[in-house]
């Protein structure tokens, strides 16, 4: 059995910025609140003429100039989103269409902010037992569509973006591990109360934006970091001093640091971009293994750990040579 590893990786972020004054202009709150509750500067949101599949697909080809790797010889493309482009056809379709990769399979997968991590489970299955040998994993999402604007308990946290990953069949790891995880039992913390089948109508009142308990989500998600990163490192008879950098999902700075702490992981092996970026859920890992790879940081042969927890709650993690 072959393994995967990662052989590219890109992302993109729409140009236009939004701040925290220019949020203090748009509701009550203030930005020295938002960054000591956060650690959140600002946030990237995407134009009208922007969406989920045009910015998926700019940080996909990316990545597939890192890795060298062309449309048509893609097997799978997997998309990590909450916000698709529109119901049918799936995201990683119209990617597909875009990019020209005629024949490989193309499926998008809800699991929120742990999108990217589910893809790479999901991808790298194929890539170990023979079902594809280079998969194109999207994490991605248009957050600030599904944002009331006037709730200023969510509406500071999120921001729009992309990452990808080219994965490719190799002779040694790569992927070590995966584990993805899923309680349904946390359903009203974080969720949008309406969207498909329990209606369409896109307002705030008839519940299509995002709502969040932030206090129990906060706890959950410290809690869950710890815990679901000694598994990994565990299962895999290995040290957490093995890991070279730590890539959490990027949903608040407490929440990162506390679970750095809690892991004993000095914050100089921690990749973080919450202040730029905001939360940009199944994004937000790709987002910053990209900017860490292209800005020096990350080197080949270094061990990453990736860590992500969503709505659902969903959570999961991957430890990978890159
Ligand atoms: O992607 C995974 C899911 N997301 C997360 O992991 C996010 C998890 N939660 C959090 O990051 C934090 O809970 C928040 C940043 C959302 C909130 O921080 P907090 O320290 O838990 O604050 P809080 O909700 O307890 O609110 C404290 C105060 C409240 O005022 P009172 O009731 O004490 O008078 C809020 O009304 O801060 C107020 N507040 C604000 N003030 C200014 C809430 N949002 C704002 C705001 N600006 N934007």
């Amino acid at each position: 059995m072959s393994y995967a590893r990662i052989a590219g990786i890109g992302s993109y972020l729409p140009e236009k910025v939004l701040t925290n004054k220019d949020l203090e202009g748009m509701m009550d709150t203030s930005d020295e609140w938002i960054r000591e509750r956060t650690g959140i500067k600002r946030r990237h949101i995407a134009a009208d003429d922007e969406s989920t599949s045009s910015l998926g697909l700019e940080a996909a080809r990316r990545a597939m100039e890192m890795a060298g790797v062309t449309a048509d010889e893609l097997d799978l493309i997997v998309v990590g989103t909450c916000t698709p482009d529109k119901v049918i056809p799936a995201t990683a379709c119209i990617i597909q269409r875009q990019l020209g990769a005629k024949r490989c399979p193309a499926v998008d997968i809800n699991a929120a902010c742990s999108g990217f991590i589910y893809g790479l489970d999901y991808a790298n299955r194929y890539l170990r037992t023979g079902g594809a040998s280079k998969a194109l994993v999207i994490g991605v999402e248009t957050l600030s569509r599904i944002t009331n604007w006037e709730d200023r308990t969510t509406a500071v946290l999120f921001g729009d973006g992309a990452g990808a990953a080219v994965l490719e069949t190799s002779d040694e790891p790569g992927i070590m591990a995966t584990h993805i995880h899923a309680n349904g039992e946390f359903e009203d913390l974080l969720q949008t109360q309406n969207g498909v089948s329990l209606g369409f109508d896109a307002s705030a009142a008839a519940g299509a934006f995002i709502e969040m308990n932030g206090n129990a989500v906060f706890k959950r998600a410290v809690a869950t970091f710890d815990s679901m990163a000694r598994e990994t490192v565990a299962d895999l008879d290995g040290h957490l001093e093995d890991i070279d950098w730590f890539i959490p999902h990027q949903a608040n700075m407490r929440i990162i640091t506390a679970a750095a702490k809690k892991l004993g992981m000095p914050m100089e092996r921690v990749i973080a971009t919450v202040d730029e970026h905001a939360n940009t859920s199944a994004a937000s890992i790709p987002l910053a293994m990209d900017l860490a790879v292209r800005d020096g940081r990350i080197k080949r042969g270094d061990t990453l750990l990736m860590a992500a927890f969503g709505a659902g709650f969903t959570w999961g993690s991957a430890m990978l040579k890159f």
